[in-house]
């Protein structure tokens, strides 16, 4: 066995498939120094032990405390960090140009930028995010210095510098100055991200949305992603006014003209997709494309429910976003328990005058352990990431959670929650980030609890 520099030892939980908990109890993960997981052995089998005697570091978790791999986040807005928690009262298209368009249009300060991302990373991180997909803003320098955070951080990510250029769809003091301008833009971003030479941060082409943008920029976006093999994140499909301005101007579906630009592509993620059609899936899943379920944001301006049991059905690949600041909460793991709440109100609907039985819409539940899969497995398949389980050849991407906890009331009670699945739904109902006690990202401690 390669060397071995980190050994956890203790129980861990892990979601491989939807729907089942799968639990590892009494365990030894063992990790190399490139932080990949070379083994999960019992602990009294002759590899544990072996493991155990041989690691530089050995963490032994509590009795009360739970292994789970760290969650990633497939839609952050990083530039909107400093509104997290405010300005839900207009519907989207007033949102971004009274609100939105203004706080992002500060990083071109890079000194307020670097003091936003220094606050937001290290935050994400102690609530359990271990991978991020980020939306910068359109300025390069502080969508360098968000990587460069990330890097500092070890936070595993994805940045965007965000192109827009379209003279509606963007305010003047608040877009790329040319359709070349913004694709050249990016492409130098993508080569400074790179340049970092960090195995953790990428760059990703981050086309705003379709009405953000003009047909040259779109189709310049798409040809730069070909180019660079970088990957692609935008809106798509996301409120009935998203979605009419889509067809309306290009007389496709947000997916369809997103294929036609050459930006539906593998691992592309396309943040929302509420209004996506059957024959959008289909392409979707040819692309081997993904989409990113954001339910608090959609709760604000969506217009309806995102239908994600109808869309993993379908094939399709779906992971977990916070849409920070469009979703007032940091978290994914309660993000993850709020796509539980609103898998149920689809279930049942919403219209009391309704008879029951013409409410909801059938067969739309989630559960913890599908909603937290999505969060970790979901997520890291639409990103083409080895994280998200405990498997040997995966990273060690890890938290560990204290069941035990006084500030969010989460306890495994003797004689009452004996059982593992009672303990996990406490979890990813429950956890705040207090009860998160380590985060591991490729095998190295991140976050506040980061040494050097
Ligand atoms: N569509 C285009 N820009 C945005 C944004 O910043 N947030 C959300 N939720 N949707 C968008
Ligand atoms: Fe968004």
């Amino acid at each position: 066995m390669s060397e071995i520099a980190l050994a956890v030892v203790g129980t861990a939980y892990h979601t491989p498939t939807a729907d089942r908990l799968e639990v590892l109890r009494d365990v030894v993960v063992a990790v190399d120094g490139a932080g990949e997981i070379v083994g999960v052995r019992a602990v009294d089998s002759a590899e544990g032990v072996a493991a155990i005697a041989g690691a530089a570091l050995v963490h032994r978790l509590q009795p009360t405390q739970r292994l789970l791999p760290g969650l990633v986040d497939l839609h952050i807005h990083a530039p909107q960090w400093p509104q997290l928690g405010t300005g839900l009262d207009l519907p989207l298209e007033r949102w971004l140009f009274e609100y939105t368009f203004p706080l992002e249009a500060r990083f071109a300060d890079e000194g307020f930028a670097r003091d936003v991302w220094a606050h937001m990373v290290p935050t994400l991180l102690a609530h359990g995010t271990t991978t991020a997909v980020y939306f910068s803003s359109i300025h390069e320098p502080a969508t360098l210095a968000l990587a460069e955070q990330c890097v500092r951080s070890g936070q595993r990510a994805f940045v965007g510098r965000v192109a827009m250029d379209h003279p509606e769809g963007t305010p003047d003091w608040y877009r790329d100055a040319s359709a070349a301008e913004g694709v050249a833009a990016s492409r130098r971003s993508v080569d400074a991200i790179r340049s970092l030479g960090s195995e953790l941060v990428q760059p990703i082409v981050t086309p705003r949305f379709v009405p953000a943008c003009t047909d040259e920029l779109l189709h310049g976006l798409g040809a730069l992603a070909e180019e660079t093999g970088a990957l692609v994140q935008t809106h798509c499909s996301e409120s009935d006014w998203e979605h009419g301005a889509v067809l309306d101007r290009c007389g496709v579906t947000d997916t369809h003209a997103l294929a036609g630009f050459g930006l539906l592509r593998e691992g592309t993620v396309l943040a929302h997709g509420n209004h996506l059609g059957d024959d959008d899936l289909r392409t979707i899943r040819a692309a081997a494309a993904g989409v990113a379920h954001c339910p608090l944001s959609n709760a604000y301006f969506a217009n309806a429910v995102f239908p994600a049991r109808r869309i993993m059905q379908a094939g399709v690949k779906v992971g977990m976003g916070t849409d920070i600041a469009g979703g007032a909460e940091p978290g994914l793991l309660h993000q993850c328990a709020i796509a539980i709440d609103s898998s149920r109100i689809l279930h049942d609907g919403v219209d009391q005058r309704l008879p029951a039985g013409e409410r909801g819409v059938p067969d739309s539940r989630l559960d913890a352990v599908s909603a937290f899969h999505l969060g970790t497995v979901g997520g890291a398949g639409v990103l083409g990431l080895p994280v998200g389980r405990f498997t040997a050849g995966m990273q060690f991407d890890a938290i560990v959670v204290e069941t035990a906890s006084v500030s969010s009331g989460m306890r495994a009670w003797d004689g009452i929650d004996d059982d593992d699945d009672r303990i996990f739904e406490k979890i990813v109902r429950l956890t705040r980030p207090a009860d998160i006690q380590s985060v591991w990202v490729a095998g190295r401690v991140s976050g506040r609890g980061r040494r050097g």
